[in-house]
């Protein structure tokens, strides 16, 4: 079973989304002022809150802006918080959430996820939902009843005909300079899209992240069911990230 589901990318266009993480600042931002890729991949950057008004000024328009956490709350006494309202007001269309960094280091669970998904869409922003096994999951062979589990905990029950993005980031890879075999890559990409279209009516696009730079960048958007990148560390360097465009 795989094709007759129709979950191969569309118009071969990829899309390409850079997490800064807790780096950049107005002078990175300046940097790619003139950033200009010749392919029409979607391209989305994803910067830190401090830095969504400054990057809506001085990255070229074809950009979209993305945030890289919102609060599962709408508004209220949660202090340092910021809404998903507060990014739509500040002109963000796409939200990561669930990025593992933030499952790990600020005990993010499934049940938390699946609210900041909620509230993202409720506010017609577009979630980029991230889900991953960690090595030793991996090495347990538990990778695909990992990432259920985190499908089914996080974005199952949203009804069917939603725009949302997953992000598929093995967390052995990332920051780390191993990338799964393309095989790896297509039988599990392929199984997170059956998954999803258990749940869903709509295209989910899924895209790959951990480790992707200006060299495997090809390679891995030519392989079945991927639909593109989510990159950190390639995403700070303007030229690499121009390759990863293009690719
Ligand atoms: P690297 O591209 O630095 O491995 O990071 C991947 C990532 O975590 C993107 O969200």
């Amino acid at each position: 079973m795989s094709n007759e589901l129709n979950l191969s990318a569309r118009d071969n266009c990829k899309i390409i989304v850079a997490n800064w993480k807790m780096n950049g600042s107005e002078t990175l931002l300046k940097d790619f002022a003139t950033f200009s890729p010749s392919k029409g991949n979607d391209v989305i950057i994803c910067v830190p809150f401090t830095l969504l008004d400054s990057a809506k000024e001085i990255l070229p328009n074809f950009i979209k802006i993305g945030a890289q956490n919102c609060s599962e709350e709408d508004k209220g006494a949660f202090t340092g918080e910021i809404s998903a309202s507060m990014l739509r007001e500040r002109g963000v269309t796409h939200v990561i959430i669930g990025h593992s960094e933030r499952r790990k280091l600020f005990s993010e669970t499934n049940s938390i996820i699946s609210k900041k998904v909620e509230t993202v869409l409720k506010n017609e922003l577009t979630p980029i939902v991230c889900i991953g096994e960690t090595r030793s999951e991996k090495k347990a062979n538990k990778t695909f009843q990992v990432l259920e589990k985190q499908i089914d905990g996080s974005i199952k029950n949203l009804g069917s005909h939603i725009g949302l993005i997953v992000a598929y980031e093995p967390i052995w890879a990332i920051g780390s300079g191993l990338v799964p075999s393309d095989n790896e890559i297509k039988e599990t990409h392929l199984h997170i899209k059956e998954k999803l279209s258990q749940f869903f009516t709509t295209y989910i696009p899924v895209l790959y992240g951990g480790s992707a730079n200006s060299e495997n960048c090809s390679k891995i958007t030519s392989i079945e069911n991927v639909d593109g990148l989510l990159v950190g560390g390639a995403s700070l360097k303007k030229q690499d990230f121009l390759a990863i465009c293009n690719c």
